[in-house]
Formats: structure tokens, sequence, C-alpha cells
């Protein structure tokens, strides 16, 4: 089966972009099957940059047909905005299809997230304030918009202003907010139905189609595992499953289409928002992975908080989503350190050692990393063309990563580009 899945292995902003734009290029259909416009992916085309948050990164080879399964929010504001910017840049939308069960970003959703975060102050989620959560809220309450209703005037007419009514009485009398013009709103997204109701078709149907075609199918993940609802550092996730599973409810095909599983993760670990950390540096090693490896982030240009590399994390990630192998990025960034730490276990103030992430965050309160060193590398490696070029150092650092992760790394990231991708 020629299918792929990229999932993110550790808090996001591993470099799936490259990865994905690497294998989208080989690919007939790329599918985004969860999360919506909190994804930020970065891929560099042709000499061009791209930021893509919605739009499945297929969009950027001519003939790839772009899916939107049913497990994605849609922002319908932001996804135009994206086939506008897309448009004036010569990129040709019309092999997007969007899923009608794809649940709908309101206004309501955007100004709950503020006002929730606001509402729990020091002990925010840290969310990108796109209204993911407000959103998938009202999916699972059954309360929910979708594209379907966005696309039929009268029902979301009715949907809308029932929903909005309802929403500013928590807006003003539990949060003391403004409330929204629903009237307003609707107008507003009635325009947006207009414009988008040519793409939208049953991405399950449509998938289930290329999978009896034999085509190639990338199944392109956003945010990562340890940001995903169930597998995640609970309560700071997102509000969807960015493991691998998630892939195929959220486009709608069984899990056996799948095929191969691939996790992307870098050299280190960052991560934006709130929540535990445990191999966090706060030292000038800290500031040097930051700034050299331009660690801010693609949606919110957050800085993002950086650390060395955890294999504990990633053996939870190597479970939970199957992986065949990995693509590790970014080892350029590390060259001129003279050590290089891996966190193999966690140590709890009481002395237990723990050598599975924990279920629960609470047991890495207190938590000290217990690291094994390894030699650096000086050199630089960003012209490296192959594997066998890389200093040897560099080499047995990526080979004990496999040993500690238990799983092969098939492809070494040492640069921005998609030629600074070594395959093995
Ligand atoms: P939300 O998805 O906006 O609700 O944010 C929840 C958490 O997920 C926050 O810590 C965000 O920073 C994080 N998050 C969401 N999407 C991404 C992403 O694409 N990359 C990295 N972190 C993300």
């Amino acid at each position: 089966m020629p299918s792929k899945v990229v999932v993110g292995v550790q808090w996001g902003d591993e470099g799936k972009g490259k990865v994905i734009d690497i294998l989208a290029s080989r690919a007939d259909v790329v599918v985004r099957s969860q999360g919506g416009n909190n994804a930020g992916h970065t891929v560099k085309s042709g000499g061009e940059v791209y930021k893509l948050h919605l739009i499945p990164s297929g969009i950027l080879y001519k003939g790839v047909k772009c899916y939107i399964g049913c497990g994605v929010v849609i922002d319908p504001q932001d996804l135009l905005r994206e086939i506008d910017g897309l448009a004036e840049r010569g990129v040709d939308c019309s092999n997007l299809r969007i899923d009608p069960r794809a649940h709908i970003i309101m206004p309501w959703h955007r100004k709950l997230d503020g006002l929730s975060e606001k509402a729990l102050g020091g002990g925010k989620i840290g969310t990108t304030g796109r209204g993911i959560g407000p959103c998938y809220m009202d999916k699972y309450e059954r309360s929910g918009i979708r594209m379907y209703d966005l696309v039929h005037d009268e029902v979301f007419t009715r949907k809308a202003k029932a929903v909005g009514q309802l929403k500013n009485e928590i807006i003003t009398k539990i949060y003391g907010g403004d409330p929204l013009d629903v009237d307003a709103v609707i107008g507003e997204y009635l325009e947006y139905a207009k414009r988008l109701a040519p793409y939208v078709e049953d991405v399950s149907v449509l998938t289930d189609q290329a999978v009896r075609e034999g085509k190639n199918i990338l199944f392109e993940g956003a945010q990562a595992t340890l940001l995903d609802i169930d597998f995640g550092t609970y309560p700071y996730v997102t509000s969807s499953h960015p493991v691998s599973g998630g892939a195929a409810i959220g486009a709608g095909v069984g899990p056996n289409r799948l095929g191969e599983i691939i996790g992307v993760a870098k050299a280190y670990t960052t991560r934006v928002g709130e929540g535990p950390f445990p191999t966090e540096l706060f030292d000038g090693t800290g500031d040097l992975i930051r700034n050299r490896g331009q660690e801010f982030g693609t949606t919110t240009g957050r800085p993002r908080r950086t650390g060395w590399f955890d294999a504990v994390l990633i053996r939870h990630a190597v479970r939970v989503n199957g992986l065949d192998c990995l693509a590790v990025n970014k080892f350029d960034t590390l060259s001129g350190l003279e050590t290089l730490k891996v966190c193999v276990a966690y140590q709890k103030p009481d002395g237990t050692v723990l050598t599975e992430y924990p279920c629960d965050i609470h047991e890495l309160e207190g938590a000290a990393p217990v690291y094994e060193e390894v030699k650096g590398f000086s050199d630089d490696i960003s012209g490296c063309k192959t594997f066998d070029e890389l200093p040897q150092a560099c080499k047995a650092y990526i080979e004990r990563l496999e040993e500690l992760c238990g799983c092969p790394i098939k492809m070494v990231g040492v640069g921005p580009s998609r030629e600074q991708v070594l395959e093995r």
C-alpha cells in the first residue's frame, strides 16, 4: 500500500511541513484530518516560502488532490484568506475538497477561547486563540454547526441563531464579555458559504475511491502526539487527535488504509504554550537553540521553549502511533555543542525512576530528567548530501537515538530546505 501518515511526535513544530512537502510531491492525494488553523506549516517550494494553516501542502503541486476531512474544524474566513493568498501567488485551489461533516469555527468560539483563557489566569492553557477548543466542545456536545449546514442557508440561519443567542448568554452572563451581533455574523457567514460551496464533497467517499484505485495518499498530521487530547500532557493539549489513529477517523477511512506511519521529531525538543516540559533549558544553551533554530511560532510568533531530546517521550509516541520510522530534523542546529544530552528516564523527588511517559502530568511535578551524555560535533553539516557524509559523532548520536527510541530514523534533517533531508 503506497499510503503514508505523517504525525508530529513531540509538541508540534517538528518540521512536519518539510517532510510532508517532500512526500506530497510524490503523492496523488493529500488529506488533512484533524485540528484547524491553529496549525502552521512552513513549506519552502520553488524558492518561495508558503505558510499554510488549513490547506494541505499538496496544493503546491499541480494535479495533487487535497482533502480536508471531517475531523478538521474550519474557520471559513481564514480558509478563504488562505485560498485567496495562494491564488494571488498563482497557486490554484480547484483540487481542494472539504467534507460536509467538518465543523465550522464561529466568532463565538474565538471569543470564548479568549475569555476562558483570561478566566483561567495563571492556569491558562496557552491556546492559539483560534477558537479550536470551543468548536470541538460544540461538536461533542452535538450542538455544532457543520460545513453541510453552512452551505444550506435556511438550516444555517436557524442553527446559528439558536446557538448564537445561547453563546451570547454565556459570553455576557458567565464571562462578563460583550455580546456578538448574531444577525451580522449570519450575514457574514452566508457570504463565505457562497464561496465555499463548490469545494464541499464527501471526503470519506473520495479517499476510499483513491484507496481502491491504488493511489498514493498522504495523510498530513497537524499538531503532535504530546498535544493529543488523550495521549498528550492533558490539560495542556489541543482538542483533537493528532496521533495516527485520528487520521483514519478524521478522513473517514478504516485504520488498515493508512499504510506506513512516519513520526517527525526534532533533534532536540520545543514547545509553545503552557504545560510540563521535563527537559526544558533555561540557560544559554536553550537560548542558543532557540536563536539558531529560529524557534518562533509560525501561527502566533511566540518564542518557543527549548530543551534536550527526550527519548522517554519519543518511545511513548512510537507506541501510541505505531510508528514505522522517524524523520528527525534540525541536527544542524546542534552543531558546535560539545556535549549533547538525551533524557532516558525521569526521577521523581522520592527517588522513583519513571521509564514510561506518565499518564498524568502530576507525576512529572518536581521530576528531574535522567540524562545520557553523547559527544557533540562541531562541523557544519548543512551541506551534507548523504548520511555517510555526516561526521562520525553526529552519526553516533543518530544511532544512539534510534536505540533509545526503539525506532529507525529514516530521514535526517540538516537544514531548512527539502534538499537538506538525507533519506536513508
Ligand atoms: P489550541 O489548539 O489553540 O486549543 O491550543 C492548545 C495547545 O496546543 C497550546 O499549547 C498551543 O500552543 C498548542 N498548539 C496548537 N496547535 C499547535 C501547533 O500547530 N504547533 C504547536 N503547538 C500547537
